[in-house]
């Protein structure tokens, strides 16, 4: 493998050409400074369920508090996270990403080569499916640091809590069954993919990105980030960042409701780091407009089809 961003962060002053954003996606050029914020949600109040819908609706992203997670879980699963990502090089390598598995990626990488414009992305990453059960391979978890497996897996149950309320809130706001959503995700054998993105300091921030403008493949992503601002959301042709609230939880909607436009800034002296979890339909199910949603007033948009035909078309940049 090249030197990974981290190893080039120690070394450079400057930013490498390979790194430097066009200008119309520099973050520095392109920050809009209005004052929309993006929903930030009780989840304990009576009618979170429609705010929550209502911000899928209009905003495909909304922040979350009280929700069930406890902050020891997330300590765990950052303390984890930030121990891998100091292991040397050769280490975090042994997990190594394979770049010839275009449909499930697992382990660690850098530079995804989905960048459209062939732009290297100033970040580190490492995928791991937490379940269901046949799906997880513990040969691509890491063994060190201590605890890394047992962090995730206890992680995973509130995340299994915590999206199971939201696809049932979702679900009931669009007018279908409590379990409708759930279903349709293919119910006990829905993925639940965990990624942590590790974005080191950068010596300058206004030109590169982490991660480039995209929208989410999953059905429900949920993040926690470390205190490093850095999500941007667009909204009405305006980057807008997504403050950091402490303890909340960010959920991106999909589907129905939006599929915010975001990317992720890097920072100067700080490193950033955010671990999302994707909710996906297992490869062979089918997904597609929920029949019960399908109306002369409201014909499909997408056709039916596998997921895997979604999710390979999409990492190899071809039409959806
Ligand atoms: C992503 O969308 O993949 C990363 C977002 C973040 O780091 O906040
Ligand atoms: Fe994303």
């Amino acid at each position: 493998m090249d030197k990974s961003v981290q190893v080039l962060a120690s070394l450079v002053d400057t930013l490498p050409p390979e790194f430097v954003r066009p200008e119309h996606q520099q973050p520095g050029a392109t920050t809009f400074s209005g004052a929309a914020e993006v929903p930030l949600i009780d989840m304990s109040m009576s009618n979170a369920g429609c705010c929550v819908a209502e911000a899928a609706r209009e905003w495909g992203i909304f922040q979350v508090v009280n929700h069930g997670v406890p902050s020891e879980a997330v300590a765990e699963l950052q303390r984890v996270g930030i121990e891998f990502f100091a292991l040397p090089q050769e280490e975090k390598e042994r997990h190594a990403l394979d770049p010839a598995s275009k449909l499930r990626t697992e382990g660690y990488g850098f530079t995804l080569g989905r960048d459209s414009d062939a732009k290297k992305l100033w970040g580190e990453f490492l995928y791991n499916i937490a379940a269901p059960p046949a799906a997880v391979n513990l040969e691509m978890w890491p063994q060190n640091p201590h605890g890394y497996r047992e962090a995730n897996e206890a992680y995973y149950g509130h995340m299994q809590r915590l999206t199971r309320t939201l696809l049932e809130r979702l679900s009931v706001e669009l007018g279908l069954e409590q379990g409708a959503m759930a279903e349709a995700l293919g119910g006990d054998d829905v993925v639940f993919l965990h990624k942590i993105n590790f974005y080191p300091p950068c010596p300058q921030p206004e030109l590169a990105l982490g991660v480039p403008p995209h929208t989410d493949l999953c059905a429900l992503t949920v993040l926690v980030p470390n205190e490093v601002q850095g999500l941007q959301v667009s909204k009405d042709g305006h980057w807008y960042d997504v403050n950091y609230v402490h303890g909340a939880l960010i959920i991106f909607s999909n589907g129905r409701y939006k599929a915010v436009l975001h990317r992720a800034m890097v920072s100067k002296d700080k490193t950033r780091m955010s671990w999302p979890v994707f909710l996906e339909p297992p490869l062979e199910q089918v997904v597609g407009p929920h029949h019960q949603l399908v109306t002369d007033e409201t014909p499909a948009k997408y056709k039916a089809n596998e997921f895997k035909h979604y999710r390979y078309r999409k990492f190899n940049k071809l039409p959806l």
